[in-house]
């Protein structure tokens, strides 16, 4: 499933096929559509098709060329509208001083107008800034109220730019212009996109990807983009739509649901969720604000049993490993970890260990030896270069000497030649060279793993 969270389909464009063009969407996978208003009479249209086809929604806003058409009445008619079954957002709306078809003070007036009415509404905006970058921002900064986000569409700024866009909390969103063959820079930019800000887009009718370069655009060519991003990023094709379909879901509220998942893919390993438990509390912990990996929900209502694990592994080859990770810590299930592995690799797949390193405590034993055979490697979140950071920032349940701990249950790995690598992250008050220090001197591999990124 993907989602086009920016197209224009009330246009004239679409009035001889626009029923051919949803049904192209839906066949391309494309089943949730955001037809977003330039204008007055586009936002009514906008309505309408979202009355028609039940894998459109509408948005309500009026494009920055327009914006000398925008009266005090105009808000009070958007206002009555927003009412509407499938209203999701408010935009296009924004500053477009490249073509400058409205007067800018006038642009500026309606800006503000639209950002008040969305707090109001407590609705997202789709956000259009053209040759306006600073003052957009500017505006943002001063009008908005501080939990209102929205989405930079049709993004064609800077590094700078996208840094503060994402600073203001706002979403990201480029078009097929992506994969335009010139458009090497803004592929450079995109690479500074965090996928959980990620939006897909085709602003249909405009800007056909490359295939169809100088054509009219349409949300089934959204595809193209999938596989553009998936190289910008790094991630699979598959990567690309669950994520995206995630945060289109959460920006606009589009009641997909997403049900927690026990074995969950990500690029080409498969991670096992078996358990929401952990004996740390960490202060960073992506648990406690999000549900999410990756678009993956982790939130399991109970703990999984062996013959769930199993039949949600499904065929182990097809991937390069398989990870127990999770929102939990596994050891804690060790039975399952042993049981799990064993016939994993029995089918000769790769077995890692993601773990606080508290296995020995939890289990009052030392865990090592029992994992051989069947963990091909272990990485140790150590995460912190001192016991009194540990105890400060991951709050062990097991005492002030856990982090000391830690690091034997590392050796041990070391010891029985298992392939150790030990994590830390790049908190603001963590010592990164001298945590490579401490995990070069025990022999293992040192990763720095970046604060808010998983997965
Ligand atoms: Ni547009």
């Amino acid at each position: 499933m993907i989602i086009d969270t920016h197209c224009h389909l009330d246009f004239k464009d679409f009035d001889q096929d626009r029923d051919g063009v949803i049904d192209r969407a839906r066949k391309a996978g494309v089943n949730r559509i955001v037809n977003v208003g330039s204008s007055i009479e586009g936002t009514r249209r906008s309505i309408e098709l979202a009355k028609r086809y039940d894998i459109v929604y509408a948005s309500l806003g009026v494009h920055p060329h327009e914006a000398k058409s925008v009266t005090d009445k105009t808000i009070d008619d958007f206002r009555a509208l927003a009412k509407e079954r499938k209203v999701v957002a408010i935009g296009e709306v924004g500053l477009d001083y490249y073509r400058n078809l409205s007067p800018k003070e006038v642009q500026v007036g309606a800006f503000k107008k639209f950002i008040h009415l969305a707090g109001d509404l407590k609705l997202p905006m789709i956000l259009h800034s053209r040759e306006a970058d600073r003052e957009v921002l500017d505006i943002l900064r001063k009008e908005k109220e501080k939990d209102q986000t929205g989405v930079m569409h049709c993004f064609s700024g800077d590094e700078d730019f996208l840094k503060e866009c994402l600073d203001l909390g706002l979403f990201i969103s480029f078009t097929c212009n992506l994969t335009f063959k010139n458009a090497k820079n803004l592929r450079e930019v995109a690479k500074g996109v965090p996928a959980e800000r990620l939006l897909l887009e085709t602003d249909a009718p405009f800007l056909a990807p490359q295939e169809f370069r100088g054509k009219r655009n349409e949300p089934s060519y959204l595809v193209y983009l999938v596989e553009e991003w998936s190289k910008v990023l790094g991630l699979s094709k598959d990567d690309i739509a669950r994520i995206t379909t995630h945060n289109a879901n959460r920006l606009f509220k589009l009641n997909i649901e997403e049900p927690s998942e026990i074995a969950y893919p990500i690029r080409d390993s498969l991670y096992l969720n078996i358990t929401n438990e952990c004996t740390n509390a960490c202060d960073f912990c992506i648990r406690y604000y999000s549900g999410f990996v990756k678009g993956h929900n982790l939130r399991l209502g109970k703990e999984p049993t062996l013959e769930e694990i199993q039949n949600a592994i499904g065929d182990p080859k097809r991937y390069k490993e398989i990870v127990f990770c999770g929102y939990g810590e596994p050891t804690t299930r060790l039975d399952v970890i042993k049981a799990v592995s064993k016939e994993l690799k029995s089918n000769g797949v790769k077995v890692r260990l993601v773990t606080n390193g508290h296995g020995d405590l939890i289990n009052s034993r030392p865990i090592v030896k029992e994992l051989l055979g069947l963990v091909d490697k272990v990485s140790v979140s150590l995460n912190v270069d001192t016991q009194e950071q540990y105890n400060k920032i991951c709050k062990p349940n097991f005492g002030a000497d856990t982090y000391k701990k830690v690091l034997d249950f590392a050796k041990d790995c070391i010891r029985n030649n298992i392939e150790t690598e030990i994590t830390c992250l790049d908190l603001p008050d963590v010592d990164i060279k001298r945590c490579e220090r401490i995990v070069k001197e025990l022999g293992a591999i040192f990763r720095l793993r970046r604060m808010g990124v998983t997965g």
